[in-house]
């Protein structure tokens, strides 16, 4: 019987995958779900013959070219593939995979829970309640932003922002983009384009940052652009923290020329800027964009898919090195 190939799995993934896992390969799982250090992954990775990795992990240049020989493939568990060095990996001849459209609606659904959270000022109304601090009621009270029939701006108009799009027009909001490339009209469904960033942010009442990590777009929404906002307009961010100066952002948010801000991801994750939980007008959660029964499934199939094309010699559908 033909060898079945070992797998590292850096991460406890849901119980379904890994039932898959144990049915189709040989893996290494971390049923105490432990973030490994580097050291710890590379002794684990010996004669492995794929990775099943997370955004977690970070394969920097250094920790791939310590891989062992036998590693063929690094799956990963994700969409985002800002963690791996791809240049690295590619140059090491390893195949790189990542998962996407799976976590397109629960992505999108999370952004339309900031936009509201932020907006109608969630995080301070259920402290009140939790602390019991909640003592009258009266028309100035918790006063928060309407979100029905606003602009919102999109920065990377792929799948999550075509489906946020679809779920704020439910809203009646008017969707303006910006794109590096300008969407089909099919795909805009409506949705205004602008060239460049600051031809875009004038007129978003609100703003979801939807584009992958990049060099280029490596804290795209500084100062000069969050100042380009209309005043108290509300940012929200589901895409990954690096895309935002932090420090711009808590400047703008401390001053009131944003109303507030809802959040998913940030630079340092999970060390936070402490400066987002003392704000009152950020509506915070810990990266759980993809966080659903269903996509967490899906993404481990898709991974599992990807891993089972490579081991029988056919080409992954979703390989970015
Ligand atoms: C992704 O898939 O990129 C999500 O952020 C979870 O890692």
């Amino acid at each position: 019987m033909r060898k079945r190939p070992v797998v590292l799995v850096t991460r406890k993934l849901p119980e379904a995958v890994e039932d898959r896992l144990r049915r189709d390969y040989e893996p290494r799982l971390n049923p105490q779900d432990r973030l490994y250090e580097s050291d710890e992954l590379i002794a684990l990775a010996a004669g492995a013959d794929a990775l099943l990795p997370c955004h977690t992990e970070r394969l920097t240049a250094q920790l791939i070219a310590r891989l062992p020989e036998s590693v063929r493939a690094i799956a990963n568990f994700s969409v985002g593939v800002d963690h791996v060095d791809l240049a690295a990996a590619r140059a090491r001849g390893i195949i790189v995979t990542n998962t996407p459209d799976v976590l397109t609606d629960a992505t999108a659904e999370l952004t339309i829970l900031l936009m509201l959270g932020a907006a109608r000022r969630a995080s301070e109304g259920e402290r009140l309640m939790r602390t019991g601090a909640w003592d009258s009621w009266s028309p100035s009270f918790m006063v928060g932003v309407q979100v029905t029939g606003k602009r919102l701006g999109i920065i990377g108009m792929g799948r999550v922002g075509q489906v946020t799009a679809r779920r704020a027009r439910g809203f009646d909001m008017t969707i303006h983009y910006h794109n590096r490339r300008r969407l089909s009209a099919g795909l805009e469904g409506g949705a205004i384009y602008h060239q460049t960033a600051e031809e875009l942010l004038p007129h978003c009442d609100f703003l979801a940052m939807h584009c992958p990590a990049t060099p280029e777009t490596h804290r795209l929404l500084d100062g000069v652009r969050i100042a380009l906002l209309p005043g108290g307009a509300i940012v929200v961010n589901t895409a990954r923290g690096s895309v935002v100066d932090e420090e711009a952002l808590i400047t703008a948010l401390k001053s009131g020329k944003l109303a507030a801000a809802g959040l998913d991801v940030y630079n340092n994750e999970p060390h936070i800027n402490a400066a987002f939980r003392e704000l009152p007008n950020t509506f915070l959660l810990p990266h759980i964009g993809s966080a659903t029964r269903e996509t967490r499934d899906a993404m481990g199939f898709r991974a599992l898919d990807n891993l089972d094309a490579i081991f029988a010699g056919r080409a992954p559908r979703d390989r970015v090195a």
